[in-house]
């Protein structure tokens, strides 16, 4: 960043943006430490468009750090069903279960406190404590690195340089409205300053961004090469019974934990998808199934991996079911998957569910 106007004419300028373009939405109209925390928790990971129904949803049946703690996990699962990375959603309710415990049921206003809890992260601990209580720490979030990295043309790779990009923001953060300098640098990464295609003559702060002086944006973030995102082909078994079918919930530790399915895993090298979900079924629920025609294939992405997944209608054939492999099985009729909190790939063989020839 030139040196020249000073800091606080950037900070400034930077914010009269962010009142002029006043996105409403609606976590910007409170500052219940609550609430702002719990939008934070969700657009973490996730795009402004996807978290607004789930974030006036979860306001309406969970309004408070007790109702979420008076709660269970599975009734928590369901309302985050299909906003992805559900470890937010387990941290969080046991960090207000904490809150109850050690906190008199207050949010702590003290950073290191607030930072004890499951789930607060530096971002999460910035970012709420600016909003809800006026302190003064920059939220280092994807926008933030990708607005300060152009600003101030840095030339080390992320995530190596966080560290800089902290100290550069720490520098910049408007003191008496951090709240909403952290959130206009967040608004300018996601509307103007984007990856692709900046908008930089549209930019309020484009005369200090070197970058941009330079003409050379695309270059920044520097990134260190990506390494490719392995691939794995998933077999996964819809085994019906008496008009029903079975599903099962995985293991609350790990991947997805806690959270319903079909059963099914990843295909070994030489297995074939069939030999594949006889074999889960026997080792995970202790049940002979037989398989029959494959009835869908999906893909599915996740942040470090992608799937294909391969589904075979299977008959059951016997045996006392077990989870040994699984927390817990049911037999459902196909009308009540909406009642189990389902991972997402799973979502899209629903369709092949419903009105199925049954057995
Ligand atoms: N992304 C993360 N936090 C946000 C906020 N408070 N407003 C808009 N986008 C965000």
């Amino acid at each position: 960043m030139i040196s020249s106007p000073t800091v606080s004419d950037f900070s400034l300028e930077l914010l009269d943006w962010y009142h002029r373009q006043n996105y409403d939405f609606s976590w910007r109209k409170t500052k219940d430490p609550y609430s702002v925390w719990i939008s934070e928790v969700m657009l973490q990971q996730t795009r402004v468009s996807t978290v607004l129904p789930y974030y006036s949803r979860w306001l309406f049946f969970l309004p408070d750090i007790r109702s979420v703690a008076n709660n269970n996990i599975d009734n928590i699962l369901k309302l985050w069903e299909g906003l992805g990375y559900y470890n937010r959603a387990r941290n969080f309710y046991l960090a207000c279960t904490i809150i109850i415990e050690k906190h008199g049921g207050k949010i702590p206003e003290d950073p290191v406190e607030f930072s004890k809890l499951p789930g607060v992260g530096p971002y999460i601990c910035a970012a709420v404590m600016s909003i809800a209580f006026n302190i003064p720490l920059p939220a280092v979030d994807g926008n933030a690195v990708r607005v300060i990295s152009r600003l101030n043309s840095i030339n080390i790779p992320y995530p190596k340089s966080k560290k800089k990009i902290h100290s550069l923001l720490s520098g910049l953060i408007n003191s008496a409205k951090p709240g909403c300098f952290n959130q206009a640098v967040m608004d300018l990464g996601r509307e103007i300053c984007t990856s692709k295609g900046p908008a930089c003559s549209a930019c309020p702060i484009c005369k200090y961004c070197s970058a941009h002086i330079n003409n050379d944006v695309d270059k920044y973030p520097m990134r260190t090469k990506n390494t490719p995102r392995p691939h794995y082909n998933i077999a996964v078994a819809i085994i019906w019974h008496n008009k029903r079918i079975l599903i099962s919930k995985r293991k609350s530790t790990g991947l997805l934990g806690g959270l319903w399915e079909f059963p099914g895993g990843k295909i070994q090298s030489g297995e074939s998808g069939p030999s594949r979900v006889v074999r889960k079924a026997r080792e995970a629920l202790n049940i002979l199934v037989n398989p029959g025609a494959p009835i869908k294939q999906i893909k599915h992405s996740y942040s470090h991996f992608s799937i294909t997944v391969d589904a075979y209608r299977c008959v059951f054939v016997g045996s006392q079911p077990r989870a040994l492999g699984y927390d817990d099985f049911r037999w459902i009729y196909p009308y009540e998957t909406q009642q189990f909190a389902f991972h997402r790939s799973n979502h899209k063989l629903f369709d092949k569910i419903d009105g199925a020839a049954t057995v």
